[in-house]
Parts: structure tokens; C-alpha cells; sequence
């Protein structure tokens, strides 16, 4: 599902994250802008904001090839990705942030690890319908093809 470990593929991941990064904090001054009186910095934030999207996304298509990518596979890599921020990510995080006596950052990182937690779970309910559909799809297939075999004989 994921390509080679190669340093290509690293700089892929860089190159995504840098991207997906503009794209977030140029929303994020487009905001603070606006708040300041400036509409049209705010709206020239935006418009390369969306353009950062498109160069992230290109990135993604060379991540996450979608020739062989099913919805499955697409839930397993959002849900590893929901559980690793949960149960690494932000409690390390956390423990840095505590240390240093930087208690906003504690107070976010607690809310975002619960949020990812929240997502992991929605995520894994989706997948499980998803596998109870795909299984009862499966079914009726099964059965149709009988029919058909039936029929034919
Ligand atoms: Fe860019
Ligand atoms: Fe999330």
C-alpha cells in the first residue's frame, strides 16, 4: 500500500507535509488578515492557499497511487494515522510540554490526542460497516451467480 522506503519517497512525504502546511497556515493568515482590515491580503492568502492544496495533492497521488487503493485500504491508513497522533504523538508531546511548563500546549495537545481518538474510532465503525456491506454484497452476488449457474443448467 505504501511505496519503498526509498529517499525520493522520503522527500515525497517532506514535500506533501510542506504543502499541506501552506495550504493550513495561509487559511490561518487570510483569517488574521481579514481581522487586521486587509481583505485583499486576506484574499491573496486564499487563493495561493488553494494552490497549496493542489500541489499537496499532487504529492499524495505519488503516496497513494490509486491504481490498486480500495476504500478499505483507504480507512486502515487514516485510522493508523488517527491512532499513531493518540497514542505517540501527542502523549510525548504532552510530557515535553509539561516539562517545559507550556500548559496551553499541554491543555491542546490533550483535547487534539482525544479528537484523534474520536476520529481513530469513527474511522474503525466505517470500516466495520464497510466490511458488513462488502460482506452482504458478497452474498448477494454469491447467490446470483447460483441462479445464473441454475438457470444454465
Ligand atoms: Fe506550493
Ligand atoms: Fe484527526
Amino acid at each position: 500500500m505504501k511505496q519503498a522506503d526509498t529517499q525520493t519517497n522520503k522527500n515525497l512525504e517532506a514535500a506533501f507535509a510542506g504543502e499541506s502546511m501552506a495550504n493550513r497556515k495561509y487559511l490561518y493568515f487570510a483569517k488574521v488578515a481579514r481581522e487586521l482590515g486587509n481583505e485583499e491580503i486576506a484574499e491573496l492568502f486564499e487563493k495561493t492557499a488553494h494552490q497549496e492544496t493542489a500541489h499537496a495533492f499532487a504529492h499524495l497521488e505519488l503516496i497513494y497511487p490509486t491504481e490498486g487503493m480500495t476504500v478499505a485500504k483507504l480507512l486502515e491508513i487514516a485510522i493508523e494515522g488517527e491512532l499513531y497522533e493518540t497514542n505517540q504523538m501527542y502523549p510525548e508531546f504532552e510530557r515535553v510540554a509539561r516539562e517545559e511548563g507550556h500548559l496551553s500546549a499541554v491543555g491542546e495537545f490533550q483535547e487534539q490526542a482525544a479528537e484523534s481518538a474520536e476520529h481513530a474510532e469513527i474511522f474503525q465503525q466505517a470500516a466495520k460497516r464497510f466490511k458488513a456491506l462488502t460482506g452482504v454484497e458478497a452474498h448477494h452476488a454469491a447467490r446470483y451467480q447460483k441462479a445464473l449457474d441454475n438457470l444454465a443448467s
